[in-house]
């Protein structure tokens, strides 16, 4: 028997906001006919996925601004740093996902260790990261498409494209995209797959190619010296120094490290591989190497690619906007530049899609547990996909996308990856404790020191991002507390005791293995 007595459905647990919801309740609501959803993808569809989302903004646009602005060629240094976060991260998301394999990634770990406050405010946080960085990418979606099209003589109306009063290329992006993902996850993962080998061969292209340019003049100073700058002040410089009252400024170690809270960005993607877990033929083995072997494979490439184009171009000349495809066109070869260019818009498109079934996964199982309202979580009876869900976050995400100017908020998806990050880490600390006598099908090695040091790192990477992006994030973080308060305590299934399949007691055995 599990070490808790099925007797725990104590009255404390109905008001307590740190009620956990068992493991196999979470398992066993995935069974519900209702809202199952179909179990089709593999451990190459999960890598496939992860490569899909991770490679996208970050290395075809935020590298170059991040080098010209922050880090200068030591923004290399910046993508080990984030990466080694990551890793530990990714380690403690695999072992999450091999133990409690259903849909809502970091979410659903948490309620199923933390607590139910905590699994909410990582829900919403999940809900930022997603909604939002889908909306940045379609942006740079449609500013990656006006570049080539321009490079190839057709010049779009400049109030209908991206920057101009309404972004409708970004909208139609994600119209079709949406409606591709209502359809099927199966059917969007084979677009997803030739769209990734497109973005891998010209993320090959660049480096391979980029390399005959490489000038090693241009990597000194390696490490550019501190200096105080315009864009780097009040309320744009990053809460580290605004807490130790140094004077505000960019370039050297301190560069490095708001570099690396910056290039985190590129990362991002890889836990979103979790939140199909449900969707997961063996899980327990497949989840582990689909978010393992995602991320190896993209802190490679991006590392090298990073390497070539502050070698390509001194990281004073880089182009802030589209310095992968501009770094060709500075050594005169423009054709390389419009594949690039062409290639990106692939890249970026695999990025948004993936984000978008991450959003309404995430939804998906906060809506089931009755966090959200419940309706939403319909599967469709031939789709089997959240449809309802699926609809709003398209809506949404095009509203946002193609209207405000969210361009520049990556620092937001970053603030709420990580704090999901160092929940996620402490989670796993936490479940270890509680519910030892769980299959794991990966472990973290060394618990609970690689956990810990996972969450001290994100967190200090968090410390790394600027002062309006802490305000901003405070501001989403009350409105997530005030409707957790206001609907979301009192509509829980925990609470309410209204579970999906009664026969499931919320403290079992553990199942047989
Ligand atoms: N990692 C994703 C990107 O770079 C979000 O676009």
């Amino acid at each position: 028997m599990a070490p808790q007595a099925t007797e725990s459905v104590e009255s404390e647990h109905h008001v307590s906001l740190l009620r956990t919801k068992s493991v196999e309740q979470s398992i066993a609501d995935t069974e519900e006919p209702e809202f199952r959803l179909k179990k089709s993808l593999s451990a190459l569809d999960l890598t496939v996925f992860g490569v899909g989302v991770v490679i996208g903004a970050g290395i075809f646009t935020l590298t170059g601004r991040a080098a010209h602005e922050v880090a200068g060629p030591s923004i290399v240094i910046s993508f080990v740093i984030a990466a080694i976060a990551c890793a530990l991260a990714a380690m403690c998301y695999a072992e999450f996902a091999s133990t409690v394999p259903v849909s809502g990634s970091a979410y659903t770990f948490s309620y199923a260790s933390l607590g139910e406050f905590f699994a909410w405010i990582i829900g919403w946080d999940l809900i930022l990261e997603m909604f939002l960085g889908a909306s940045v990418v379609a942006q740079g979606w449609s500013a990656y498409l006006g570049a080539f099209l321009e490079q190839i003589g057709i010049v779009l109306p400049e109030q209908l494209s991206y920057g101009g009063a309404v972004d409708v290329p970004a909208i139609l992006l994600v119209l079709v995209l949406g409606a591709l993902m209502t359809i099927g996850i199966k059917e969007s993962l084979r677009v997803n797959l030739v769209l990734v080998a497109v973005k891998l061969f010209i993320v090959l292209f660049v480096i391979v190619a980029g390399l005959m340019f490489v000038n090693p003049a241009n990597y000194a100073p390696f490490v550019p010296s501190a200096e105080a700058t315009a864009s780097t002040s009040g309320l744009t410089q990053p809460l580290l120094q605004f807490l130790s009252g140094i004077e505000p400024a960019t370039f050297g170690v301190g560069g490095i490290l708001a570099g690396a809270a910056l290039v985190f960005f590129a990362y991002i993607g890889f836990d979103v591989v979790a939140t199909t877990a449900e969707e997961t033929r063996r899980p327990q083995r497949d989840m582990p190497i689909g978010i393992i072997a995602s991320l190896i494979i993209c802190t490679i490439l991006y590392c090298a690619v990073a390497l070539v184009v502050t070698g390509m171009v001194s990281y004073r000349d880089l182009d802030p906007a589209a310095a992968l495809a501009n770094a060709f066109a500075y050594h005169g070869q423009s054709w390389m530049a419009t594949v690039i260019s062409a290639g990106a818009v692939a890249g970026l498109t695999t990025v948004v899609l993936t984000l978008l079934i991450g959003a309404t996964r995430i939804i998906f199982a906060m809506s089931r547990d009755g966090l959200l309202p419940e309706k939403l979580a319909r599967v469709h009876p031939r789709w089997r996909t959240p449809w309802v869900i699926s609809i709003v976050v398209t809506i949404v995400v095009a509203v946002v996308a193609g209207v405000t100017p969210v361009g520049v908020l990556e620092q937001m998806v970053n603030i709420g990856t990580l704090s999901a990050f160092v929940l996620v880490s402490v989670g796993v600390v936490v479940l270890r404790r509680t519910r030892p006598d769980l299959k794991r099908g990966f472990r973290v090695p060394w618990n609970p020191v690689l956990p810990i040091l996972s969450a001290l790192i994100c967190t200090y990477l968090m410390l790394n991002l600027s002062v309006e992006t802490w305000l901003r994030f405070l501001i989403w973080l009350a409105l997530g507390v005030a409707i957790y308060f206001a609907y979301s305590r009192r509509h829980a299934r925990v609470g309410t005791g209204d579970f999906l399949n009664p026969a499931t007691p919320r403290v079992v055995a553990p199942p047989e293995t």
